[in-house]
């Protein structure tokens, strides 16, 4: 078998195919063949960490591990990059939504928040709707990766992560660090008390959430499912929505082939069908 360029561990396309089926049955992430490098590089350092021998030795002890090495397995492979206000037009789609919501608590689902940056927006959304630092919304956020929620959790950005920001919000809802905390940021503790971090697998059969919600944001995560994945975590979502509820998709995220169960209303945000025809 052939070594794909690579010095310090062997690493074969059968390791490269052990590796995408793992992860396809964990978490519902394809990797394309273009990924064998970024294969190669995020799981050398855990074997050079566990000091072992090879791709071999480390998968074989992966499929043999209950939680632990599992969790170091996904959190190497997924991919969180994400930013405050990504895909801005989103946000203002929400305000509106969040003021047209009947009075009382009203939910919200950043279903694969990565580090942070999207349910913060979201709260920061919610805060500027409302005019005030507790609006009447909690936030859930969870992720498949627990160490991008406990970065999360903490809420500390390198303050380029905050640049595009208007220094009215910059202002509002960071705390500029000094001294040893120059260079960085933190949430402010009104907008940390609205969101609750927790970790969720999309693909798991049961999902530890309950009731329902006025929004779910399930961004830039369908891209790594293929289409039958995609369409099953669909369905599960839209169980969890409001009749009236809106489900946001990433920028390059069509839902088209679940047409039975979500309509487009808007550029990447669509709402129940269901709800839709008891609406018309
Ligand atoms: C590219 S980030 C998107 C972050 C944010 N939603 C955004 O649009 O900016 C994708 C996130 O999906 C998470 N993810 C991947 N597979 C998942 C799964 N099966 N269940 C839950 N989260 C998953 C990754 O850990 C990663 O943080």
């Amino acid at each position: 078998m052939e070594n794909i360029g690579h010095t310090e561990f062997t690493f074969n396309s059968e390791d490269f195919e052990r590796v995408r089926k793992l992860i396809h049955a964990r978490a519902g992430i394809s990797l394309a063949d273009s990924k064998q490098n970024l294969v190669y590089s995020r799981l050398s350092r855990r074997i050079r960490k566990l000091g072992m021998r090879g791709f071999t030795q480390y998968l074989d002890f992966l499929e043999r591990s209950h939680g632990e090495e599992w969790t170091e397995f996904t959190n190497a492979l997924t991919t969180n990059l994400t930013s405050f206000f990504r895909e801005a037009h989103h946000f203002d789609i929400l305000r509106e939504h969040l003021l047209s919501q009947p009075a009382g608590k009203i939910r919200l689902w950043s279903a694969a928040s990565s580090t942070g940056e999207e349910p913060y927006s979201m709260a920061i959304t919610a805060c500027e709707a409302f005019n005030s630092e507790c609006p009447p919304v909690e936030i859930i956020a969870t992720d498949l990766d627990t160490q991008v929620l406990e970065k999360a959790a903490r809420g500390v950005y390198s303050i380029d992560r905050i640049a595009g920001l208007s220094k009215e919000r910059q202002k509002k809802h960071f705390m500029k660090g000094g001294g040893p905390n120059a260079g960085q940021c933190r949430v402010k503790e009104h907008l940390r008390r609205m969101v609750t971090f927790r970790q969720l697998n999309l693909l798991a059969p049961s999902w530890h959430i309950e009731g329902q919600f006025s929004a779910i944001f399930c961004r830039n995560v369908m891209i790594y499912f293929d289409k039958d994945t995609q369409y099953r975590v669909i369905a599960k979502l839209v169980r969890h929505l409001n009749p009236d509820g809106l489900l946001f998709a990433g920028h390059s995220e069509s839902f088209f082939h679940a047409a039975d169960l979500v309509r487009s209303c808007g550029k990447t945000v669509y709402r129940p069908v269901q709800n839709m025809k008891e609406a018309s």
